[in-house]
C-alpha cells in the first residue's frame, strides 16, 4: 500500500524530525525507543522535546495521517515490519572524551535479531555521527554475527550523515543543501538514492546527492563540524588580535574576511565560544579516534583550547572593567548554548561560571528566557536564577552577555544604569552597538578595545 516503510531506531532530534518529515510525505514510519514514556507521547502526537515546527507537524500527522507514524518500544518488530531501517541513536562523549558507541552496537544487535527472522533484502542506514569504520566494522559485522546474514547479499548497508542544527531540524531535514550517501556496495547506495528521489522530488534540482563509500561518508560529518568549529575559533583568535590594537572591530574584520566567496561569512561570529551537543563531542571524538590510529591532531587541539579559553578571557575583561570580582555580584545574561533552545550541553555559560568561582566569585545570578530550568540541573546552586531581566541586573556590579537572545537585544544603556549598582557590561556575543554603549556606560565587547 505504501511505497516505502521505514523504521527509525532512536527518537532524538534526528530520529523524530526525520520520522515526522517522512510521514508527512506518505512514507510509513515505525519509530522505536526503549523509553515507554517517550513512545506514549509520540503515539499521542506530542513531541517529547521542543524543536521549532515539530509539534505542528506532529499535530497534522495525528489528525490527518495517524497510521503513518507510530512508535514502538520493540525495535525488532519495527525492523521486521519495514524495508529500510535507519539508526539514529546518540553517540555521546565518554569521560575520556572519546566516542561511546554503546547505543549503536545494541541497536545493530536488535537489527540482527530481526534480520535472522527475515528472508527479504533489508537496507540498514546509519544516520548517527560515528567515527570512520563504525558502519562496516561495528554495525555490519554485528548484524552478520547475530543474524548470520551477509551484507551486500541479504542486507544493504549505508551511512548517511545528517547536518541538522537545533532549532532548524525540520527546515534542515526538508531542505538540505546536499545528501551524502556512503554505500557498502552500489546496490545499497542506489536503493537509498531512490528513496531520497521519492522523498525530495523537485528539491533535488538544487541539492546534489553525493555517493561514496561508508568511511568517506562517516568522515564528511566530522569534516563539517570540525571546520565550523575551526571557523569560530579562528574568528576568536582574530578577536584576541583585534584587542591588541585600539579601535579595531572584529565584527567588521570578519565581515571583510567572510565576503570572500571562497570563505563565506557564516560561523565567523567571535565571542565567548561555541557549545552544544555536537561541536565538542565531534571534535573530541575524531581527535581521540585519530590518536588511537597513531595521528595526533594539533589543529583540533587548538580549536578546542581557543574556544574554551574564551570563557576565561571574558572574565579577564570583566575584571579589567570592574576590578576584582570576588565579593561582587555578577550577572549572566543568557545560559543556553545558543538562543532559541533550552539546551545547556557544553554551553559557554558553564565554563564562565567555573572560571568566576575559581576567582572566588560566589554571588552569581543568571537569567535565560528558556533555559533556567535546564541550567539549574546543570549548575545547581553554583548560581542563583532570576525570573526576569530586571531581577538579574538588580544591584549587580558586572553583567556578562553570554547568549544573544532577542530580548537582550532591545536593552539600552539606561536599562543597565537603572538596575545595576555599577553598570559594567561585557558583551560576549557582539550584540550591542559599540559606540552607543561605550559612550554611555562602563562597557567592553569581545574583539574590540577603546584605549582612548
Ligand atoms: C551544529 C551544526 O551547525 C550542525 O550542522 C550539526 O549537525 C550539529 O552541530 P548546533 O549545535 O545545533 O548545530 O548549533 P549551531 O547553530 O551550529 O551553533 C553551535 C555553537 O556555535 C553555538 O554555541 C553558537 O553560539 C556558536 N557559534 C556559532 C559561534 O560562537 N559563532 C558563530 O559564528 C556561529
Amino acid at each position: 500500500m505504501y511505497k516505502y516503510k521505514v523504521s527509525i531506531l532512536g527518537t532524538g532530534f534526528i530520529g523524530l524530525c526525520s520520522a515526522a518529515c517522512f510521514a508527512e510525505k506518505d512514507i510509513m514510519v515505525l519509530a522505536s525507543t526503549h523509553n515507554e514514556k517517550k513512545a506514549k507521547m509520540i503515539n499521542e502526537g506530542k513531541a517529547p522535546f521542543y524543536e521549532a515546527d515539530l509539534q505542528e507537524m506532529m499535530d497534522d500527522i495525528k489528525v490527518n495521517k495517524t497510521e503513518l507514524l507510530q512508535c514502538l518500544t520493540y525495535p525488532v518488530k519495527a525492523v521486521l515490519e519495514t524495508d529500510i531501517s535507519m539508526i539514529t541513536q546518540g553517540t555521546p562523549m565518554r569521560e575520556d572524551r572519546s566516542i561511546d558507541l554503546g547505543y549503536i552496537e545494541s541497536t545493530a544487535k536488535e537489527i540482527g535479531e530481526a534480520l535472522k527472522q527475515k528472508d527479504k533484502y533489508h537496507l540498514v542506514v546509519v544516520r548517527s555521527t560515528v567515527v570512520p569504520g563504525t558502519s562496516r566494522n561495528l554495525v555490519g559485522k554485528t548484524i552478520t554475527e547475530v543474524s548470520g546474514k551477509e551484507p551486500g547479499k541479504d542486507f544493504g548497508l549505508c551511512m548517511q550523515p545528517e547536518f541538522l542544527a537545533e532549532g532548524r531540524s525540520i527546515e534542515d531535514t526538508l531542505r538540505p543543501d546536499r545528501i551524502v550517501i556512503g554505500g557498502f556496495d552500489d546496490k545499497s547506495g542506489e536503493m537509498l538514492k531512490e528513496f531520497y528521489e521519492y522523498f525530495y522530488g523537485d528539491h533535488l534540482e538544487n541539492c546534489p546527492i553525493l555517493r561514496m563509500n561508508l568511511e568517506s561518508a562517516e568522515l564528511v560529518k566530522y569534516g563539517n563540524n570540525c571546520l565550523l568549529s575551526t571557523k569560530i575559533s579562528y574568528a576568536n583568535e582574530f578577536a584576541n588580535f583585534a584587542e591588541l590594537v585600539p579601535n579595531v572591530d572584529i565584527s567588521q574584520v570578519m565581515k571583510g574576511v567572510g565576503l570572500d566567496y571562497r570563505i563565506n561569512k557564516r560561523f565567523l561570529r567571535a565571542g565567548v565560544g561555541f557549545g552544544g551537543s555536537c561541536f565538542h563531542k565531534d571534535v573530541n571524538a575524531i581527535k581521540a579516534w585519530s590518536k588511537s590510529k597513531g595521528y595526533t591532531s594539533r589543529l583540533l587541539e587548538a580549536v578546542l583550547g581557543i574556544n574554551d579559553d574564551q570563557a576565561i578571557h571574558i572574565v579577564d575583561i570583566a575584571e579589567e572593567l570592574a576590578g576584582k570580582l570576588a565579593g561582587k555580584k555578577v550577572s549572566l545574561l543568557g545560559l543556553a548554548f545558543k538562543p532559541g533552545t533550552d539546551d545547556m550541553r557544553e554551553a559557554a555559560s558553564i565554563r564562565v561560571v567555573e572560571e568566576l568561582r575559581k576567582r572566588g566569585v560566589t554571588d552569581i545570578i543568571g537569567y535565560d528566557p528558556k533555559a533556567n530550568e535546564t541550567a539549574e540541573v546543570e549548575l545547581g546552586d553554583k548560581i542563583k536564577y532570576a525570573a526576569t531581566i530586571d531581577e538579574v541586573l538588580q544591584d549587580s556590579e558586572c553583567a556578562l552577555l553570554v547568549t544573544e537572545w532577542d530580548e537582550f537585544k532591545d536593552l539600552k544603556p539606561a536599562d543597565f544604569k537603572r538596575h545595576m549598582k555599577s553598570p559594567n557590561l561585557v558583551d560576549g556575543r557582539r550584540l550591542y552597538n559599540y559606540d552607543e554603549f561605550n559612550s554611555a556606560i562602563s562597557f567592553r565587547a569581545m574583539g574590540q578595545i577603546d584605549l582612548n
